[in-house]
């Protein structure tokens, strides 16, 4: 069996003995080499040339959970399954990300920095957990995962999806018609959604101000979900107080953007779950196996709703 497989270049040798490893059989190719012919391709953000000359082929994997960055290139075969990552290692890191900087709000680690740099001994009342209530937009893979990692420090949890979900212990909404109840409930909000046709821009300012007052945003999912300006908007109104970014429109974010002076953003450079090689490479080569017994996978993303 063939694999063609396109990464970045700094640790493509690193992916390639993984899959050697893997699948003792398998001839890898690394691109921008190409054999005659292609069983199975794995990708991260490819360039439009590689889809253009490849040979048909029998499945895509993307590097990745998300594959709006693939979805997008004009050249991607229309017929050949797209097989995203699912988890792979990246929910663990999701889980600690996430934790990290929703106590930090629920904690007001923002507040107590400022009076340290005032310097005011100034101890706060507890905030009630009661009423420190965390929203998860997208209760996919990691979104499930978080909201079950989340569950034992007793804050209220919502989950948001398309279709409608059973989560013991989190409160669950469904579709457009539940995005304002939802929203309404969320002191922290974090995003886990895919980047569709759907859900780009849809937090703009008419749903950032239908979160409560004082409100957090956290972004771990793409950074088209958010309309930039509306939230810089919303910081600098007060109507939110804080935003820990991870991913934004255009990476590296440019120089000049807002979000890399704003008072009240964190931000990292689109690390909060990286693709794992080991992890990645098992799940690929599994599914790869089942796909040469003739049997069904599971990841396969559906092009018309884009995830
Ligand atoms: P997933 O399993 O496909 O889950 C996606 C969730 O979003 C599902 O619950 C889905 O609803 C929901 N959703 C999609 N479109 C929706 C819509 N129009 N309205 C309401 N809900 C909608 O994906 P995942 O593995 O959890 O990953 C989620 C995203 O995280 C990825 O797409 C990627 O962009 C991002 N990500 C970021 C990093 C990073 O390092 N920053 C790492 C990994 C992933 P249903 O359940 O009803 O289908
Ligand atoms: C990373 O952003 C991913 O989608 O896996």
């Amino acid at each position: 069996m063939r694999i063609l497989l396109q990464t970045a270049n700094s640790n493509a040798d690193e992916w390639r003995a993984a899959f050697a490893a893997a699948l003792p059989d398998a001839d890898i190719t690394l691109w921008p080499e190409l054999p005659a012919s292609v069983d199975y391709v794995a990708v991260w953000k490819p360039p439009a040339e590689l889809f253009a000359k490849l040979p048909p082929a029998r499945a895509i994997f993307n590097l990745g959970a998300g594959v709006d960055a693939v979805l997008k290139s004009p050249t991607l075969p229309a017929a050949t399954p797209l097989v995203r990552l699912e988890d792979g290692g990246m929910a663990a890191q999701m889980i600690d990300y996430v934790t990290l900087a929703l106590l930090a709000a629920y904690r007001e680690q923002r507040a107590y920095a400022r009076q340290q740099r005032e310097g005011l001994w100034q101890p706060r009342l507890p905030l009630p957990k009661a009423a420190f209530g965390v929203g998860l937009l997208g209760m996919g893979v990691l979104g499930q995962a978080v909201a079950a990692a989340l569950s034992p420090f007793g804050f209220p949890l919502a989950g948001w999806s398309r279709t409608r979900k059973a989560v013991p212990g989190v409160a669950t909404f469904a579709g457009s018609s539940e995005l304002p109840a939802f929203l309404a409930r969320a002191r922290v909000l974090v995003c886990l959604l895919p980047s569709t046709p759907d859900t780009r821009d849809l937090l703009d300012h008419r749903r950032l101000s239908a979160l409560p007052r004082g409100a957090q945003i956290v972004n771990v999912a793409r950074g088209d979900l958010f309309v930039d300006a509306d939230l810089v908007a919303a910081l600098d109104s007060g109507h939110l107080a804080g935003a820990t970014l991870d991913v934004f429109r255009e990476e590296p974010l440019p120089a000049a953007h807002p979000f890399w002076r704003h008072p009240a953003i964190r931000m990292t450079p689109h690390v909060s779950a990286v693709t794992l090689i080991e992890e990645s490479v098992a799940q690929i080569a599994g599914k790869i196996r089942r796909l040469e017994a003739g049997q069904t996978i599971s990841g396969v993303v559906d092009r018309v709703r884009g995830y």
